[in-house]
């Protein structure tokens, strides 16, 4: 499906974002000619570019970064594509520049016969996501009367319930909520849309979805890599704010949710809140109880020296900031009431893996204890988000032989063997929705302000009561050992996927 004519105007075009991910996917669109006849690209920034200059910068970019780039007879392509791309400098936080700015758009937009669409996509710094928002709806950028305007902001959305609130409330002050597009780039990943195909279109798992027969999922999201260079913006944030309030309590969300009675923006979100809003708030005298945050500490991995948190570039040397967060909750529903929901997250683990893993109730009658760990008598749908995407299903067969020996198999599929095609990276997908007007795999505000209402105690609890630990663990380890006393059975522990 091909989107309607129109401008993607791109503010802190000079950054990385828009380097490295932003332009490069718009490209790979191009490639597959998903893009309409009549569009162009208008990076906006301080810096002083010239368009050919930007032009220039941005074929770098899709060289290297985009999926498709590396196809046969694509330097045409690329060639084509740049030259929609255009530039112009403004200092974005200077109200008096935007009529200027204003006047230049439609200029372009009469010129290139683009039917008066606008995207504004906001990659700078969360500071101006009130201010651009405020004076381009100053200069009637806002109204849609001749053609469609939309907005897109990339996370953080705010840094508790307060922030967050008042940025809602800024962005509805210039923006209706259907103008109001909010990355997070989780939901544009192939894999957690197929959360919701495996779901509801398999006659075989969702009878099963639910508190009769699912005894804990868990969801983890690991990455090997430290913070690098980022400590600066890591410090104020760490693991709660920067995955566990967004990806994390997202990806709960569609595992926890009711089907919806349509594949729609409005069905699917309203079930993904409705979930957020029923998780059973932690009080924050026992978040110690429920929660626990770690920070990596020097280490060496196979014979190399590892930094710990503390000695990256930007961080306090004294920082209890969390690199590592797990944690238990409830979600109080008919579907999950009483079912503990395993969640955890961190830098510097052994490997990158973002998976979810339903594990079931074992048999009510144990006919082959004797014979198989209590692990093993659990049935698990493992639903692995990266980076080897796939499911895979873990069930108990008799080992050939006398006896009754129970070992446990896999039912394994990667979604490498589905396709030749590489996996649609998140902003293709998430840009291409928003040209088509399409905001399902959006977050819709009242979703943030729930997750943020989840996270609030525990930010309380940390910042209140310094007596709650940050454990250190070893850098390329699996966090802190105290973890595993989240399992309410003490034969129960994080799977460790390798
Ligand atoms: C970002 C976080 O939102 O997600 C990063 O700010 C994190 O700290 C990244 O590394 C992880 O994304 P992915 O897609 O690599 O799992």
């Amino acid at each position: 499906k091909k989107p309607k004519n129109h401008i993607l105007v791109i503010f802190g075009a000079s950054g990385d974002l828009t380097y490295r991910k932003l332009v490069p996917a718009v490209f790979d669109l191009y490639n597959k000619d998903l893009l309409p006849e009549k569009f162009a690209i208008l990076g906006v920034g301080r810096t002083e570019f010239a368009d050919d200059e930007f032009r220039t910068k941005m074929k770098e970019g899709i060289q290297e970064f985009a999926n498709t780039s590396k196809e046969k007879g694509c330097e045409k392509n690329i060639e084509s594509f740049t030259n929609k791309l255009y530039y112009y400098s403004l200092n974005t936080k200077e109200e008096a520049e935007y009529k200027d700015f204003k006047h230049h758009l439609f200029q372009l937009d009469e010129k290139l016969k683009t039917d008066h669409n606008f995207i504004f996509y906001l990659a700078t710094p969360p500071s101006l996501y009130t201010i651009i928002p405020e004076y381009l709806a100053k200069q009637g950028l806002n109204i849609e009367d001749d053609g469609f305007r939309r907005v897109i902001i990339e996370k953080p959305f705010g840094y508790d319930l307060q922030s967050a609130q008042a940025l809602n409330a800024s962005l509805l002050q210039n923006f209706a909520e259907d103008q109001l597009y909010r990355i997070d780039h989780y939901l544009g990943k192939e894999t957690v849309q197929n959360l919701l195909v495996t779901r509801f279109s398999n006659g075989i798992f969702e009878p099963l979805w639910n508190r009769n027969y699912v005894s804990h999922v868990e969801i983890t999201s690991a990455e090997s890599i430290g913070v690098g260079n980022r400590g600066g913006y890591y410090e104020g944030s760490g693991a709660l704010r920067d995955m566990l309030q967004n990806h994390l309590l997202l990806l709960a969300s569609i595992i926890g949710m009711e089907p919806p009675a349509l594949i729609n923006s409005n069905s699917i979100r309203n079930e993904m809140v409705k979930v957020l809003q029923s998780i059973r708030p932690i009080k924050e005298e026992d978040v110690e109880k429920h929660v626990v945050r770690g920070q990596y500490v020097p280490s060496t991995i196979k014979g190399v020296k590892v930094k710990g948190y503390r000695d990256e570039k930007g961080v306090d040397p004294e920082s209890r900031t969390e690199t590592y967060v797990a944690m238990k909750f409830f979600i109080d529903n008919m579907r999950w009431a009483d079912v503990p929901f395993l969640i955890r997250t961190g830098k510097s683990l052994p490997t990158r893996v973002t998976e979810v893993v339903i594990h079931f109730k074992h048999t009510p009658h144990h006919l082959f204890s004797e014979h198989s760990t209590i692990m093993q008598q659990h049935n698990q749908l493992v639903i692995r988000i990266q980076p080897d995407e796939g499911l895979l299903l873990k069930f108990g067969m008799k080992v050939p032989g006398s006896g009754f020996n129970v070992q446990n198999v896999n039912m394994d599929f990667h979604y490498s063997e589905l396709s030749d095609d590489y996996l649609p990276g998140a902003y293709e997908r998430l840009l291409h929705d928003c040209m088509l007007g399409d905001a399902t795999l959006y977050s819709r505000g009242d979703a943030v302000e729930a997750a943020w209402k989840f996270v609030e105690p525990i930010q309380k609890a940390w910042v209140n009561n310094p007596d709650i630990p940050v454990h250190g663990y070893p850098a390329g380890t699996w966090g802190p050992d105290i973890a595993d006393s989240l399992f309410e059975d003490e034969h129960l522990s994080w799977r460790y996927p390798c």
